[in-house]
């Protein structure tokens, strides 16, 4: 997986600019992938502002990775920590409005948030159902969003979003194949096979009983990755010329379906693979 967002400077120097004028930054994670999905700049930076971690997409997400993770973030973190579908106007008005006015410390005028997280992770939806209508332009493409928002919400507080500034952290290829798993990272710099070869076998250890109601597999049941998709192509008719797997085709739906949320309610991460083994 190659990714060259750049402007790390500017990034910085953004959020430094910013922050004395934020009472509180709503960091948007993916619950699916809520470790893979931060950017650390935020912690550095960030520190002298009350947060809200935001797990959005929790309806594609697992429920019992879900709690889990409000658990762990909850006990780890000094800050509020929520799971929203942030595409539910009602519900996430109302949670982030708990979770702000909870938050923040500064009660005499309304709250001034800044909406921050990487691409995809699902901000500007965010913005239009804390607005109650559309302001911010949304889609299934990372990097949508290229210039600042800001709406005054319903004279209750005001949200600005940080659009394109964050950028995933690429730096173990776990982490890197969850991302373009999820649709964090644009298809032109992934490579399909790759990231399906690493979903096939998270998914055969993990939700082996989804892939059998989704796939309809008979047995014996795939147990390599590579068997998987194979299974999953031959199924879905993703067949070149003489009758050959086309091995493309076959990861393309696997991640498709995937990121969907066709296969079910699918978590790519859990706390317990971020534990560091104590020393013996
Ligand atoms: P950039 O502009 O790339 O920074 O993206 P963004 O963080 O603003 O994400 P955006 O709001 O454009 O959402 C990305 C995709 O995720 C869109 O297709 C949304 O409809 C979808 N989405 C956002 N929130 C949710 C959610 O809670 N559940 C589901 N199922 N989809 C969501």
């Amino acid at each position: 997986i190659q990714w060259f967002p750049g402007h790390m400077l500017e990034t910085k120097e953004f959020l430094r600019q910013m922050i004395p004028s934020v009472d509180v930054v709503l960091e948007v994670l993916d619950a699916r992938l809520p470790i893979s999905s931060a950017n650390p700049l935020l912690d550095k930076i960030c520190k002298s502002v009350p947060r809200v971690k935001v797990l959005n997409k929790k309806d594609l997400a697992d429920p019992n990775a879900t709690t889990q993770w409000l658990t762990y973030f909850n006990e780890k973190f000094h800050g509020q920590c929520v799971a929203i579908n942030g595409t539910n106007k009602t519900e996430t008005w109302k949670t982030v409005d708990d979770a702000v006015k909870t938050i923040n410390r500064n009660k005499a005028r309304k709250a001034r948030v800044m909406v921050a997280g990487i691409p995809n992770t699902g901000k500007s939806t965010i913005m239009n159902s804390l607005a109650g209508k559309k302001i911010a332009k949304t889609g299934n493409t990372p990097a949508i969003t290229r210039h600042q928002q800001r709406a005054g919400l319903k004279n209750k507080i005001d949200v600005y979003d940080t659009p394109g500034i964050l950028w995933p952290i690429l730096e173990n290829q776990s982490g890197a194949c969850r991302l373009a798993a999820s649709g964090a990272i644009s298809d032109t710099a992934m490579d399909y096979a790759e990231v399906a070869h690493f979903t096939a076998d998270y998914l055969l250890e993990r939700y082996e009983a989804q892939l059998r109601e989704r796939y309809r597999l008979k047995d014996p049941f795939p147990s390599t990755a590579n068997e998987l998709i194979e299974a999953i192509g031959t199924r879905r008719g993703c067949l070149k010329k003489g009758g050959i797997l086309n091995w493309q085709k076959a990861s393309e739906v696997l991640i498709r379906e995937l990121r969907s949320g066709k296969i079910g309610r699918i978590s790519l991460e859990f706390p317990r693979d971020h534990l560091t083994p104590s020393p013996e």
